[in-house]
């Protein structure tokens, strides 16, 4: 290794967005390579509302590995971490910077430390799957500064090693985690189905339930539902493989009524395992449970589906519109039901894309207020209203996957500290 003293740091920024499965990944068959039991298929969502960057640094002078998240240092210590950076540092290619005199050879960076630094930019605790992101873009990251010469695939089988649901973030658009037969899950990968832009009409309006419940990690209920639950077995075995099937088609074909039953009725069998899981998981609340009756009422109403919904390991309902006209339908139906609670304002309670808040015609809480109950209520039961029970929504899309930031204003680390800025 040879440069000018100790003093040259390397780094690179990337970002990397989170995903929804839309046929879910629950229950693993190696806990340590993180191995599923069935095929999960998921959506990415744009990177501007809901992504993780990070900067990876690294330099002669660092004496260790270390990184801090959203501002704060965590202990890198843990077997996903240690595992992500072994598998990298053991594919990563020489690197040669001529005009600074900087020549790193293949097996030199595993003598190297350090130092990462990381953020999303949605509340982490908002229970949105940021482990996704996460670790895909520190996957991303590591690889893109070590020369690591591996495709997004071959990556996928890496980030798949933090988190599960990793491996489908590195992929913009409709992508596929095959759940693979190597015992060495070297074939356990994420592909890509289809970009963003093949189905673009589709919007996504996230609703983020407020709960002051502290819910089942996804690792420990998935690990208890393979133990428990005989549902778990009869839905990876015998269901699960011609839903993804009929879901590959229902994308390919862009076929909105196919893929909204799918998504649903797969969410809805997710949490039937958890609550056949012993002790049974309450993901869900009343407020999860009221949003899916506000959505099944109106597809009912329309004859044909409007709207999906799913739900991840937490109260959380992502509903995926048909399109624009669908989505702007749909928050018109949000915003009444769930109204912000009387000190709330309006720029902080419906973020993300506001074209669709423009196009339902809505600028101010007052707007809010003058909302009607939907035509299809026939009771007047279904009339009341429940401010407070979400904390706020984001509107989003289809979005990109995984991306270097090239400008060095974006970096998270200082260049010449090596510590975050
Ligand atoms: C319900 O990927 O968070 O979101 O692999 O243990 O880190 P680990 O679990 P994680 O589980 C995600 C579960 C899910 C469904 C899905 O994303 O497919």
């Amino acid at each position: 290794m040879a440069g000018e003293m100790n003093k040259w740091i390397l780094m690179v920024t990337t970002r990397a967005p989170t995903n929804i499965a839309v046929i879910k990944y629950w229950g693993k068959r190696d806990e340590k390579l993180i191995l599923p039991i069935n095929d999960s298929i998921s959506v990415t969502l744009d990177l501007n509302h809901l992504s993780a960057t990070t900067t990876v640094a690294v330099s002669p002078s660092f004496e260790e590995d270390r990184m801090w998240l959203n501002g704060k240092e965590i202990p890198l210590s843990g077997g996903r971490y240690q595992n992500c950076l072994r598998e990298i540092r053991s594919r990563a290619g020489d690197f040669k910077d001529e005009k600074r005199g900087i020549h790193i050879k293949k097996e030199d960076w595993c003598k190297l430390h350090f130092h990462i630094a990381s953020y999303n930019n949605f509340p982490t605790a908002a229970g949105l799957a940021s482990s996704a992101a996460g670790f895909a873009c520190l996957v991303f990251s590591l690889a893109k500064l070590m020369n690591v010469n591996d495709d997004l695939s071959q990556l996928s089988a890496i980030a798949r090693q933090g988190s599960g649901s990793a491996c489908r973030s590195l992929y913009g658009g409709f992508v596929k985690w095959a759940m693979g037969n190597d015992l060495n899950g070297s074939d356990s990968v994420a592909i890509q189905l289809a970009r963003e832009t093949h189905w673009s009409d589709l919007v996504i309006i996230i609703a983020v339930v407020s709960s002051r419940q502290k819910e089942t990690s996804s690792t420990t209920g998935m690990r208890e539902s393979v133990e428990t639950s005989t549902l778990l077995q009869h839905r990876a075995q015998v269901l699960v493989p011609g839903r993804i099937l009929q879901m590959e088609d229902a994308i390919r074909n862009r076929d909105f009524s196919s893929f909204a039953r799918l998504t649903c009725v797969d969410s809805n069998q997710f949490h039937a395992i958890c609550l056949d899981t012993n002790p049974p998981i309450f993901y869900m609340n009343d407020t999860s449970h009221k949003l899916i009756n506000l959505v099944e009422r109106w597809n009912r109403h329309e004859g044909t589906p409007q709207v999906a919904y799913t739900f991840d390991a937490g109260p959380n309902a992502v509903m995926i519109a048909k399109d624009q006209k669908a989505a702007t339908h749909l928050l018109q139906r949000l915003l009444f039901y769930f109204p912000p609670p009387p000190e709330n304002e309006m720029s902080s309670y419906v973020l993300g894309d506001k074209t669709i808040l423009q196009e339902a015609g809505i600028q101010s809480l007052n707007d809010i207020k003058a909302l009607r109950p939907p035509p299809e209520v026939n009771n007047e039961a279904s009339t009341r209203r429940y401010p407070g029970d979400v904390s706020y929504f984001i509107c989003t899309r289809p979005g990109k996957g995984a991306l270097v930031l090239e400008e060095e204003d974006e970096a998270l680390i200082d260049t010449q500290t090596g510590l975050p800025k």
